[in-house]
């Protein structure tokens, strides 16, 4: 494979319209889809959040991990990808330049032309987010199908004929999942899942992640309503803060100058039973080289919080429950207690709330006990965050099991995100959306 970097170009409106227009184009006129819908699973041992599109002709179910923060869909190519619908993305072409991409690969030897090896192809970085581990790939197209809904059940399949999408090599997988083939990537990028199904359908640049531990979870695409069983409709009731870009991204699988795929926002402070968790609240900040922040994430499976935050909300979390005897900690988990000394509430075990303050004082996204306590084991619950150590990228991850059961809309249009809290309060959970299709 040779790569040469080309002088990248700036983008020309009328190419983004092009493609636009394509994609739009080429669906069955007859049905526009308002918002489409994936099931969302997490896989018991590795803590990964999966979920899985029809793609290719023949169509074939291909099973992927979940990265918010995630600037495309990556998936291998090495391993059994066959599709008469496939179409590599050529050096220069429209496709490549909406991608940002500086690369190109001139010339494959590795074998005879196929998906992931042919001459002339838009190179593009890749990274699996879980390992770190950054390669790069060919960028190409096939067809996707997916199903659309009306927000309370699913609908038709519809199709997308020309979805852009990296060819990565077999190696990459290294540390995903059983089965997994890729990553679907939601983040902030042209490229990503929500950017590509918005163009496709005219529908608003929206998404909703909406996680759950055991059950059944989903990806909204599109606007809401959301409606999760018994007919609870969650896009009315949702509180807003700002998303943030952060202007120089430090991750692997970045162009010089790209700024961060991941999704920000603006934590202020941290309370835990009202009372304000001391630390030094800069770190909070973003700086110019792209530190710092508090970033929402699908790839941590709990909360990481820089050192000396972390210490600060241990401290102030064990003395909130001073009065409950403490056992001794289980990895990766510090602060650990009987759990039969704690009572139960709707939302969770009775543990003091641990609120992220936001814009303002009475702006905050409040963690119940379903959402701060871990069961490790049997007769054990302990604190769910962990240690991220003083040069932590992000000040705070907010991580999986903070993020289930509570429904987040992220509007890339308004550059906002809405959070709705922890469902269980309004006798619902994410695992609760209709996702049987009628007969
Ligand atoms: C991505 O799309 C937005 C509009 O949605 C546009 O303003 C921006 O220039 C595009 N970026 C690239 C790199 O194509
Ligand atoms: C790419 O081009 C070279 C030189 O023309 C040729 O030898 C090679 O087989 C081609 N590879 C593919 C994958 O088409
Ligand atoms: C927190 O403060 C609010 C009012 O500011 C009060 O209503 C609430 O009871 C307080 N909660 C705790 C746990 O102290
Ligand atoms: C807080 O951290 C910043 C940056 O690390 C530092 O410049 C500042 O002096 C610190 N403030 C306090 C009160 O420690
Ligand atoms: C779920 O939706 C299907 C139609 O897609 C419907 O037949 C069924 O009654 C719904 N289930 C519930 C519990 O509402």
């Amino acid at each position: 494979m040779v790569l040469l970097p080309f002088p990248s170009t700036t983008l020309l409106i009328s190419c983004l319209l092009c493609f636009c227009i394509t994609l739009s184009q080429a669906q069955q006129p007859s049905f526009r889809p308002k918002a489409l819908v994936l099931p969302v699973t997490k896989h018991p041992s590795t803590l990964q959040y999966l979920t899985h599109i029809i793609q290719r002709t023949p169509q074939v179910p291909v099973k992927l991990a979940l990265d918010l923060g995630g600037r495309s869909l990556w998936i291998d190519c090495e391993d059994n990808y066959a599709s008469s619908s496939y179409a590599p993305s050529r050096c220069e072409s429209s496709q490549c330049h909406l991608a940002n991409s500086n690369l190109c690969t001139t010339e494959c030897y590795q074998s005879a032309p196929k998906p992931g090896c042919y001459n002339n192809t838009c190179g593009m970085l890749l990274e699996n987010t879980f390992t770190q581990t950054g390669t790069t790939g060919d960028l190409g197209q096939d067809l996707v199908s997916i199903q659309s809904t009306d927000g309370s059940k699913p609908g038709k399949i519809v199709k997308v004929p020309h979805f852009l999408f990296t060819c990565a090599l077999s190696f990459v997988l290294d540390g995903l999942a059983k089965g997994v083939k890729g990553i679907a990537g939601l983040g902030r990028s042209n490229l990503s899942l929500p950017s590509q199904f918005s163009a496709a359908f005219s529908f608003p640049k929206k998404f909703a992640i909406c996680l759950s531990k055991s059950g059944k979870g989903a990806v909204f695409f599109g606007d809401g309503p959301y409606v999760m069983q018994p007919n609870v409709e969650i896009s009315k009731s949702l509180i807003y803060t700002p998303l943030l870009l952060k202007k120089v991204s430090t991750d692997f699988a970045t162009f010089a100058g790209e700024p961060s795929s991941d999704y920000f926002i603006g934590v202020k402070s941290i309370k835990i039973n009202n009372k304000t968790v001391p630390f030094n609240t800069t770190l909070l900040k973003i700086t110019k080289e792209g530190f710092g922040g508090t970033k929402i994430s699908t790839v941590q499976p709990y909360t990481v919080l820089e050192t000396s935050i972390y210490k600060a909300v241990i401290a102030t979390f064990a003395k909130a429950l001073s009065g409950v005897a403490r056992v001794a900690g289980v990895r990766p988990f510090e602060l650990c207690y009987n759990s039969a000394a704690i009572g139960s509430t709707r939302v969770g075990p009775a543990v003091p709330q641990i609120d992220l303050v936001l814009q303002s004082s009475k702006v905050y996204w409040r963690i119940f006990g379903a959402n701060s306590m871990v069961q490790v084991k049997k007769g054990v619950l302990c604190l769910g965050f962990v240690d991220g150590g003083m040069d932590a990228r992000a000040a705070i991850v907010i991580g999986g099991h903070q993020l289930e059961d509570n429904l987040l809309q992220f509007d890339l249009a308004a550059s906002r995100v809405g959070f709705s809290s922890s469902l269980l309060s309004r006798q619902t959970n994410c695992a609760n959306f209709n996702f049987t299709s009628a007969a």
